[in-house]
């Protein structure tokens, strides 16, 4: 296993990071966990060498810190570096902070996490950890010896990037980057922009959730098929992910025995800036004909917005698009049914096209609209 040190001390935190928000589930009842073989699994990464775990409050609706907890026993625990978030927005109040946090300890079953983040900060939730003052209560905590590295998760715009790592001391930072997101939200200038403070940087999502991986158009397949070296999807995405000095570990959230096995020997002796012109060239070219294909041109400017029914209407048509770019892949559905609310759906457009008299592209969102709903609803 790769290993990368922690800023310029002993820490040596492994290039492969085990992110347990989508275990295997059962399948008999695939709302639950296969605790026995995301046990396997976990324990089987970490006698690799695998040494930085991460799980967070909400993830399998709380089941992955309880699964986490048990793979960690057996003397597990005492081999890596776990990390847990904290959920901000599950609360209004300061009371419910130390609430969440202490439920987690117990969730877990440990009296210490080593990597602890401000989940899932935006511009709305940076306001919130301000107003509950979530920083001096997570200081205090790190003071008792609870929790070690302070650090946040992120997603939302360059900008709102910037100045969240300007305004307080992090210590580590976790953004999303893959091949495909690379200006998209923190993105590569945002891992720069932190590796020139000083801050390490993790990534998640870098085989975009799966998205990259499954399901290859045959255009892309050809395009991997004309490389110099023959490699799998997951592996050109890994090691485009690995090949930045700025990153630290890169969390992949693996979900059978054979991803596992597959990732570890990716990761396994991967230095940085060791892509050569060419193979960057190859995974540009992937990036750029994934993006043909999409088939709404939506900016993501929302120009759109305030929509009378409420609907998130770039989020609507990201989801349109990602179905027919990764080849109707069956988790975009179930994305769809957690981030899209009840009543503010695509279904709910009454197709007022107020929204088309705002729009830069000149869009005709209502069809588009109505498209969505068939397709997810
Ligand atoms: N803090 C936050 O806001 C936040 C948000 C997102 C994620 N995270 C954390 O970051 C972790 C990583 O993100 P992610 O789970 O989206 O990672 P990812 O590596 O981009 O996607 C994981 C999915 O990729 C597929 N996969 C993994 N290895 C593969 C291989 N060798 N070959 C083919 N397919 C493979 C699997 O899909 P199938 O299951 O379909 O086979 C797996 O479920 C999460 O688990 C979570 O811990 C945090």
């Amino acid at each position: 296993m790769e290993y990368r040190n922690f800023r310029k001390t002993e820490e040596k935190v492994s290039l492969l990071g085990f992110g347990t928000m989508r275990l295997p589930l059962l399948r008999e009842d695939s709302k639950k966990i296969d605790e026995a073989l995301a046990i396997k699994m976990i324990r089987k990464a970490i006698d690799a060498g695998v040494n930085y775990m991460d799980t967070a409050y909400m993830y399998h609706g709380g089941n992955s810190e309880v699964v986490l907890g048990k793979a960690l026993k057996d003397g597990y625990r005492e081999k890596v570096f776990l990390a847990d978030k904290m959920p901000i927005w599950l609360t209004k109040e300061a009371g419910g902070i130390h609430a969440l946090f202490e439920n987690q300890f117990k969730r877990l079953d440990v009296d210490f996490i080593d990597f602890y983040l401000v989940h899932s900060l935006d511009q709305k939730n940076w306001q919130k950890v301000k107003e509950l003052k979530v920083m001096p209560f997570l200081e205090k905590m790190k003071e008792e010896g609870r929790i070690g590295k302070i650090g946040f998760s992120f997603h939302d715009n360059l900008d709102v990037f910037k100045t969240i790592i300007d305004e307080y001391p992090w210590e580590f930072c976790q953004i999303q980057l893959n091949y495909m997101d690379a200006n998209y939200q923190a993105g590569v200038e945002g891992l720069k922009y932190a590796g020139k403070k000083g801050i390490p940087v993790i990534i998640m999502e870098p085989l975009k959730g799966g998205k990259i991986t499954q399901f290859v158009p045959e255009s892309i397949q050809a395009i991997w098929a004309k490389a110099p070296v023959q490699r799998t999807p997951a592996e050109w995405a890994l090691r485009y992910v690995a090949d930045f000095p700025e990153v630290l570990t890169i969390l992949s959230g693996m979900s059978s025995i054979k991803q596992v096995e597959e990732n570890l020997q990716i990761l396994s002796s991967v230095l940085p800036e060791s892509l050569s012109l060419e193979e960057h060239k190859i995974i540009e070219m992937a990036a750029n004909e994934y993006s043909k294909l999409i088939k709404v041109a939506c900016t993501g400017c929302e120009y759109c917005l305030p929509c009378p029914q409420k609907i998130l209407i770039p989020n609507a048509i990201d989801f349109y698009n990602q179905w027919y770019l990764y080849h109707a892949y069956v988790p975009i559905k179930r994305d769809y049914d957690i981030n899209m609310l009840k009543g503010r759906r695509a279904s709910d457009c009454i197709g007022c096209k107020s929204c088309e008299e705002k729009c830069p592209q000149h869009l005709p969102i209502s069809s588009i609209m109505k498209e969505t709903a068939k397709i997810f609803e």
